[in-house]
Formats: structure tokens, sequence, C-alpha cells
């Protein structure tokens, strides 16, 4: 063989080059965009920070059509949802469901509009919580949906499925291979399975490492971590070092148990919040991205299925300040991006640990630097204590909880913070910093070390805010919070 001439060296550089570029692209990665914000950034900004990263897929919780319009065209995959509260109407009335699809689907679909591959019927219907509201209604309402996607002719390509908890399957002993359906909603889950099944669909499940280490005192640290450093679990000669392969395989486990071993899953929510909880900050936040992203691109997919190429959705794009607290204080903390669209922390969403930050939003805009304090005058707090509890109830104070950012903030920093994140969803209007004559408005930065005094956005309305909120009764908030004061 002739010696490569300098040229030719050159070429094979730039064509090694050009596939290390190709190589880098990003994982299979997708991300939740909720809007259960006082504020919401602006659609149109929200898409081109997802373009700016890199990020190609999306899944909503419902199909608002400002969001939607605003996906028209990017290319960007596109999960669209009907909420829990919905499944009643379409598991009762085929008419309505053909309705939704005709409003929701095909309004969308043309050329440039939007890449709509799968509709989320329900949000974790099955939750104890909902004490088995949705049990009934969450398989007809699929099949409603299925069967009036496929009349309009998208069956094809865009598919019903529901994003469960992984409560939906339990294991007696811990050990995957132990894995079943849960009792209570076992013949449900057998007929969603089959379902999802013969209509090519996948599973869609919600898997939180997080919540494992938050429910359980006991439970060992960093095996909620996917970078192999704590001690391992062995299971039928399957070696787990994880919380997350060890909950996907029991789910794979209970499949197989029903004779569906092989149906394609998808992880609807994963991630880890940063702040309100011990647990929830940036340095562990981090460390959890960092490892599910090197596991990815490792492309060993789980000990039950090792040749998987698993496909996720991040929880979350944003953190939302109006989000229930019954989970704990953290719900409000899931973003990748901050509530105004600022990156948390460096990752690398191609998996080799190149970590940078992400790229913020763009054309954000603030309200006025202006935040909402005690007065220096005001000497005797006790007799204030209400001012705080009013303030916080009707905002987020979540970031002073024991274990959070602002838990250091002295007697009269609580009353500031307080004070300003009223304020500031007030949209900084000057009724909402009196507080009996206590509070005062400046112009100087109040912020306190780590805790963030935060300036609130431009909010892109009310029309992406009402639909979603569940009113946020802040009582049992308020008493959890400040009893210490
Ligand atoms: C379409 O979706 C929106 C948002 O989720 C919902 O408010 C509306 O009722 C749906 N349309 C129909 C016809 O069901
Ligand atoms: C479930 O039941 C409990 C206790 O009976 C009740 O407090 C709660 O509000 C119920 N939740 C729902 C979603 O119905
Ligand atoms: C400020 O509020 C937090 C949250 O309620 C509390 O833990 C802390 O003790 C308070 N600080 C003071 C000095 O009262
Ligand atoms: C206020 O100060 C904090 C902490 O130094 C900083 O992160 C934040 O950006 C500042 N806010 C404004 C509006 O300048």
């Amino acid at each position: 063989m002739a010696r490569p001439t300098s040229f030719a060296i050159a070429v094979t550089w730039a064509t090694l080059m050009a596939l290390t570029t190709v190589v880098e692209a990003n994982l299979d990665v997708g991300v939740n965009w909720g809007t259960i914000a006082s504020h919401p950034i602006n659609p149109s900004i929200v898409v081109n920070l997802l373009k700016d990263n890199g990020i190609n897929k999306v899944k909503l919780f419902d199909s608002d059509s400002w969001i939607m319009g605003s996906l028209a065209g990017s290319k960007i995959e596109t999960v669209v949802a009907i909420p829990n509260d919905q499944l009643e109407k379409f598991a009762n009335d085929y008419d309505l469901a053909k309705d939704w699809v005709k409003e929701n689907v095909t309004t969308y679909i043309y050329h440039g509009g939007v890449d709509i591959r799968y509709v989320a019927v329900g949000n974790e219907p099955f939750l104890t919580d909902f004490n088995g509201s949705y049990i009934k209604l969450t398989f007809p309402a699929m099949q409603n949906i299925q069967k009036a996607l496929n009349d309009a002719g998208h069956g094809d390509k865009i598919k019903v499925t529901t994003p469960l908890n992984a409560d939906v399957y339990e294991s007696p002993s811990n050990q995957p291979s132990d894995g079943r359906f849960r009792s209570d909603i076992h013949d449900t889950m057998k007929n969603i399975v089959h379902f999802l099944s013969s209509n090519n669909a996948p599973f869609m499940v919600n898997i939180y490492p997080f919540l494992s280490l938050y429910q359980n005192p006991h439970f060992p640290m960093d095996f909620a971590f996917l970078d192999s450093s704590g001690k391992s679990i062995n299971d039928k000669g399957k070696t787990y070092t994880n919380v997350f392969d060890a909950n996907y395989d029991t789910l794979v486990w209970s499949l197989k148990k029903i004779g569906e071993g092989d149906l394609k899953i998808v992880v609807g929510e994963v991630g880890w919040p940063t702040d309100a909880n011990k647990y929830a900050n940036l340095e562990l936040a981090k460390r959890f991205y960092d490892g599910l992203f090197k596991n990815l691109a490792s492309k060993k997919g789980t000990p039950m299925r090792p040749d998987e190429k698993l496909e996720i959705y991040l929880f979350s794009l944003f953190d939302e300040d109006m989000k229930s607290v019954l989970p704990g204080f953290f719900e409000r903390h899931w973003g990748i991006f901050r509530y105004d669209g600022k990156p948390k922390f460096p990752m690398d969403l191609a998996g080799n640990g190149n970590d940078k930050m992400p790229v913020a939003a763009k054309g954000v805009q603030y309200l006025e630097k202006k935040w909402c304090v005690i007065k220096n005058s005001i000497e005797d707090l006790t007799s204030e204590v209400s001012q705080i509890d009013y303030a916080c109830s009707l905002s987020d104070c979540t970031t002073l909880a024991f274990g959070s950012s602002c838990n250091d903030l002295n007697a009269r920093g609580n009353f500031s913070f307080a004070y300003n994140m009223y304020f500031q969803m007030q949209d900084q209007s000057v009724e909402a910093c009196d507080f009996g004559g206590s509070a005062e408005i400046v112009t100087k930065n109040a912020s306190v070390g780590t805790c963030l005094f935060p300036i609130q956005i431009v909010s892109a309305g009310q029309k992406l805010t009402m639909m979603n909120v569940i009113p946020f009764v802040s009582t049992v908030f308020v008493t959890i919070l400040f009893f210490v004061i």
C-alpha cells in the first residue's frame, strides 16, 4: 500500500473530525416543559432555548395552543398530553375524543407543523394519592383517543401512551426479578400493556432516584447516582450499581411476567431538584445528571436490557413556583434552568463529560431592579409574624426551608425574603410592598450570600398559567415553615 500523502492525511483527519462531531451529537434526551409558574417564559423564547441547546424532544402536560404554535416548524419531537381531570370525558365519549384530536392534533399536522409523536393520556393516573379515581377511566380514554387518531389518519405515527409513576410496580424483596405490577391495578395494567404492545406504543414510566433517597433515611446514598461508586447488589447473576437500573429492570421483569418482556420503554421523567431539601442542591443534581448522561452515552442499557438505547425525558426544563408542595418543598425546584431561563449548572448533553453551562434563554425581560424589604425602623418583629405567613401563602418561600439556599437568613432576612417574594409575585405593584407599613421598596440588591432575592420576569401572560394551576392551599406549608419564628 502506498504511503498516504500529506493531502490524504489531511483529508482523513478532516473526515475524522467530522465523524467526531457526529459522535458528539446530543443523546436521545428530551425535556419536560411544565407551565405551573406565576411568570412563564414566552413560548417562542423557550423554543429557541431548546434549539440553542440541541434539545430536540419535548414533553408537554397539555396541548396549549400558544406553545403548540411556537413549536410549529421547529422539528422538535413533541409529546402532547391530556390532564387527568379530562380522562372521564374521553373515557365515556368517543365524539369528544374525536374533537380533542381534531383541535389538538390535526390542527398542527401540516408541512412545517408540529412533529407530534405521542399523546400522553393522563399523568401518573394510578398514583395511590389519587385514591383510585382514574383506574377505571385511563384505559378507555387511551382507547378512544387512539381510535380517534387512527380515524383521522395519524395512527401510524402518533401513539397513545400514559406516563406512569414507578409505583405501578413493586418488588417485595427489592430485587428487580421479583418485580410485578401492583395488585390493586394488576388487571388494568395487563390490559394497558397488551394494548400498547399491539399498537406498537411504548410504556412510559417516571423514575426518581431522588425520591428513593428522600423517602428512605436508610437508603444508601451512592446507589441513587449512576457513577458506580457505591456497592452493588446481585440479582440472578446480574449486577446493579444504581437504583435507576434496578428500578427500570423491575419494570422489565413486571412486563415479562405478563408476557410482554420486550415492550419498548420510554422514561417520561427523570431528574434531580436543586433546592429546598438537604439532598436537593446543585452539587448532587450535577452528580446525578453527569452519571445519567455518561451512562446513556456508554450505550450499555440496563442489566436486563444490555443493548437498549434508552429514551428519556428530563424533569424538568424550568423551576415552577406554583407547583403543589405536597410532595415536598423541592417540588418547585426541578428545573435544569431557573424560573428565568438561566442555566443552573454545567452539563454535557452528549455524555462525554465535557461539562459546560447550557445556553441561557435569550430575550427574557425582567421587571425593574427593585426589591421589597422590611424597614430598618421596625424593631419588634414578633408583631409582624402574620405578615410573613400572608406573604408566603401567596408566593413561593420554599427556599427558606430547612436545608435550602436561604435557610441561613436571620430573622430580618426572613421577613425581607417573604416580602420580596410577594412583591415580585404581584409584579412589583406598590401596594404589594406595604405590610402594615413595615415594608419599603429599595433599589439595592437585597440578596444575601448564596440566597437569591429574585426579580421576577415579565410574564408571558395569564393564558399559560391559569389552565394548570392547582390552587395552592398553603396553610400546611406556612405551619411547617414558620413555626420556628
Ligand atoms: C385541546 O386542548 C386544550 C388544552 O389542553 C383544551 O383546553 C381543549 O379543551 C382541548 N380541545 C378539545 C376539543 O377537547
Ligand atoms: C384521598 O383520600 C384521602 C383520605 O380519605 C383524602 O384526604 C384525599 O383528599 C383524597 N384524594 C383525592 C385526590 O381524592
Ligand atoms: C427564618 O425562617 C426559617 C424558615 O422558617 C427558619 O428555619 C429560621 O430559623 C428563621 N430564622 C430566624 C432567625 O428566625
Ligand atoms: C443580586 O445579587 C445576586 C447575588 O449576588 C445575583 O446573583 C443577582 O443576579 C443580583 N440581581 C440583580 C437583579 O442584579
